[in-house]
């Protein structure tokens, strides 16, 4: 069975027909091509497939598509500016080493903003965590640490995805 849902993603209202068994990755990867939500484990254990659904981290691998439906919806692709700008976390990722093989990293940087979303200071128990469940196998996760509180430092007020908001 199919579904016509209508959500916003990243800024943008937009609709799609869905199946009612595809879930949000299947959804973003296979149909929409939007790729940088990586799947990893597929059932909830590694996180990389994070995004932000009205501003709580969920694993796409487990949300089906079709419960989108009049809800917001960020992904990765839609931290960075429209003249390629990085979002200060991801900017504080690549200069801290929080990035190695990558795999994690759009998992790591969504989980981390809906965390800076709700609570710009957090403490490092508290980055500990919400990044709990991502997993990464190359960096220890030190450096993951140290790019976020770097983005607590500088700030991130200055780019947040409302700011492209496109009212149409
Ligand atoms: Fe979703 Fe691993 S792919 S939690
Ligand atoms: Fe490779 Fe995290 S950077 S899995």
């Amino acid at each position: 069975m199919s579904t016509e849902i209508k959500f916003n993603l990243n800024g943008n209202d937009i609709q799609v027909t869905v199946k009612d068994h595809w879930t949000l990755l299947y959804l973003l990867r296979e149909v929409m091509g939007l790729t940088g939500t990586k799947e990893g484990c597929g059932s909830g254990e590694c996180g990389a497939c994070t995004v932000i659904v009205d501003g709580q981290a969920v694993n796409s691998c487990l949300y089906l598509a079709v419960e989108l439906n009049g809800r917001c919806l960020i992904t990765i692709e839609g931290l960075a500016g429209p003249d390629g700008t990085l979002h200060t976390l991801q900017q504080k990722f690549v200069e801290h080493g929080g990035i190695q093989c990558g795999f994690c990293s759009p998992g790591m940087i969504m989980s981390s903003k809906a965390l800076l979303d709700e609570n710009p200071t957090p403490t490092l128990d508290d980055i500990k965590h919400a990044l709990a469940g991502n997993l990464c196998r190359c960096t220890g996760y030190t450096q993951i640490f140290e790019s976020i509180q770097a983005a607590i430092d500088t700030g991130t007020e200055d780019v947040e995805v409302v700011a492209w908001k496109n009212e149409t």
